[in-house]
């Protein structure tokens, strides 16, 4: 394939989601663990989760990748790459974008998995943007799915509020109008923070064991208000950092994509940025923290729901383990 020696940008053309039909409200914590409806709303949001009870995130994908075909054409043939944001994959390898790529067909499609955890699709974005501006790619398929569910603790009751199952989908492809499509980012990492959320064992450092197992090392660990702080700090400034580079105000923006980990994180993020509620892509009281799979799940609702419009300004943020954490600013693009 020849590069391209015109300016393009990268845009997102299509969008898909799933999410599994079993629901966990805040009534169900309540008979579990030690909690209340009260307390969960009040300090994170949520009212209830998805879950899914059967297969793993590759199922959820792929089905996310059903409903984007269902909406607009794309033959699989035609897709060039499949990334993949997730920290639950079916298997360490092969990698979950193999197991797609095989589920839907795409027999021209090159594709790896990305570990990122919340920040996951922000970092599969712009790798896929990336691709896209260097002319030798021209259709991408980038992935946000976790199972959440499958590292979770039931008898946490710190984190198994938290969390759900979900999987949504983005194409990207060239736009010739630098008018639209990803025009920034802002990305970082900080292993300082890899003390503070980890799933302890199951890698190279601690292989699955008995004493693992008793150790609950299989499931999320975090030290919530730690977290807090960083995430409360980091997706605050890297959005209002983004905003600032590009000159551009609160007015400027239609909405605000956040991360969806707690509520008072994302009303955080809004407050620095001086943009009101209403500007807000918000679905964490239905589906908790989907990890990879929060932003793209908001982008599609909110399009499905005739919400967003082509010529949209949008500042996509999130921040997770690692610490990872940035933003994207983009103008939508489609009708
Ligand atoms: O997405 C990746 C990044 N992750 C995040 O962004 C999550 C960041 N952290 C958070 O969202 C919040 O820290 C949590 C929602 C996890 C916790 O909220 P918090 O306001 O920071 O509460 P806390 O951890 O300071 O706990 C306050 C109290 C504690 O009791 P004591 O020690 O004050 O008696 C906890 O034991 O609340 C207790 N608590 C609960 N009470 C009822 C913790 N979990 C629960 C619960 N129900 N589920």
């Amino acid at each position: 394939m020849q590069k391209s020696h015109k300016p393009i940008n990268a845009t997102i053309t299509a969008v898909g989601m799933y999410v599994p039909e079993k629901i966990l409200d805040n009534k169900y914590f309540e008979s579990i663990v030690d909690t209340s409806d009260e307390w969960i709303t009040t300090r994170t949001g949520i009212k209830e989760r998805r879950i899914l009870e059967n297969g793993g995130t590759s199922f959820m994908a792929v089905e996310a990748i059903k409903d984007l075909m269902k909406n607009f054409p794309l033959n699989p043939e035609e897709i060039d790459l499949i990334i993949v944001a997730t920290i639950t994959p079916d298997m360490f390898f092969p990698s979950t974008a193999c197991l797609i790529q095989e589920k839907i067909g795409a027999k021209n499609a090159w594709g790896f998995d990305l570990s990122a955890a919340c920040s996951g699709f922000l970092f599969a974005l712009q790798t896929a943007a990336s691709f896209i501006e260097s002319g030798r790619y021209k259709k991408i398929l980038v992935v946000g799915a976790d199972k959440m569910s499958s590292i979770t603790d039931y008898t946490d009751r710190n984190n198994c509020i938290l969390f759900g199952d979900a999987a949504s989908v983005v194409l990207v492809e060239p736009i010739e109008d630098l008018n639209y499509g990803i025009k920034d980012s802002i990305l970082y990492c900080d292993g300082s923070g890899k003390d503070t959320l980890y799933m302890k064992a199951g890698g190279s450092l601690f292989p699955a064991s008995q004493e693992t197992v008793a150790n609950r090392w299989h499931y999320i660990y975090q030290d919530g208000k730690t977290v807090f702080k960083a995430a409360v700090k980091g997706m605050a400034d890297v959005s209002y950092e983004i905003m600032k580079r590009n000159n551009l105000t609160s007015d400027d923006i239609a909405y605000l994509v956040p991360h969806q980990a707690n509520m008072r994180i994302i009303d955080a993020t809004a407050e620095r940025m001086g943009i009101s509620r209403d500007k807000v892509m918000i679905n964490i009281d239905r589906y908790g923290n989907t990890t990879a799979a929060t932003i793209p799940l908001c982008l599609t609702e909110y399009y499905k729901a005739g919400k967003l419009k082509k010529g949209d300004n949008l500042i996509l943020s999130a921040f997770g383990a690692g610490y990872t954490w940035g933003a994207i600013y983009l103008t939508w693009s489609l009708d």
